[in-house]
């Protein structure tokens, strides 16, 4: 869906913009951790770690005190994401606009809900001007689930990148995405 390369461009993004990032990889497959293996590394602003048990992701308050932190989560293990859900103020989720990926998000939502952590979903992985994206736009609207306007668009360039730097297009991308993010919680917050 698109939740490894959502969480290494917002790092990146994170700490381009002066915030010191930890990104914590809860995925077994460790496809974060060995991106930034690859790419020797993700900056000086980003420490990448494991976080693979509900106790290493409870811990990351501590680790991470005074830094952004974000955590990318394994597909299928909800013992897991409730752990991340825990100790989040966001989740952002990367779906790809086809109703077959959006049929699957019905368990994910469950959880941010009972986690009662404010969702907001991105679209990823996007071919522009197709039907797919029209009805997923639609769709989810009248769900009412909040939609970044932003999407992030396929690009072969974005997958080519794992184990490497940012593709540029993506990190502008993924910036504006993060931009609208964080005004959309700030609006949030201060709404009485
Ligand atoms: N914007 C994009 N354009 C093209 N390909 C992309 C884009 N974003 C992600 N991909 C590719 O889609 C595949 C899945 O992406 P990614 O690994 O980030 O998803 P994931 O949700 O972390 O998957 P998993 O559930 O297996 O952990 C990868 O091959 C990745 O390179
Ligand atoms: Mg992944």
């Amino acid at each position: 869906m698109g939740k490894t390369t959502t969480a290494v461009y917002l790092s990146l993004v994170l700490a381009a913009g002066g915030a010191r990032v930890v990104l914590a990889d809860a995925d077994r497959q460790a496809s974060a951790l060995r991106w930034a293996d690859e790419a020797g590394g993700l900056g000086e602003s980003v420490l990448t770690v494991g976080a693979t048990t509900p106790e290493t992701l409870r811990g990351l308050r501590d680790l991470a005190a005074g830094a952004e932190v974000i955590i990318d989560t394994p597909p299928g293990d909800l013992r897991l994401v409730r752990a991340a859900l825990a100790r989040a103020d966001v989740a952002l989720i990367p779906v790809r606009p086809t109703m077959l990926d959006l049929d699957r998000l019905g368990e994910t939502l469950d959880e941010v809900r009972n986690a009662a952590v404010p969702g907001v979903i991105l679209l990823t992985q996007v071919r522009s001007r197709t039907r797919s994206l029209a009805g997923a736009r639609s769709a989810l609207d009248e769900l009412g689930l909040p939609l970044l306007d932003t999407v992030i668009p396929a690009r072969e360039a974005i997958a080519a990148s794992f184990g490497d730097a940012a593709d540029s297009e993506g990190f502008d991308t993924y910036r504006r995405a993060l931009g609208e993010l964080q005004a959309a919680l700030t609006t949030t917050t201060e709404a009485p």
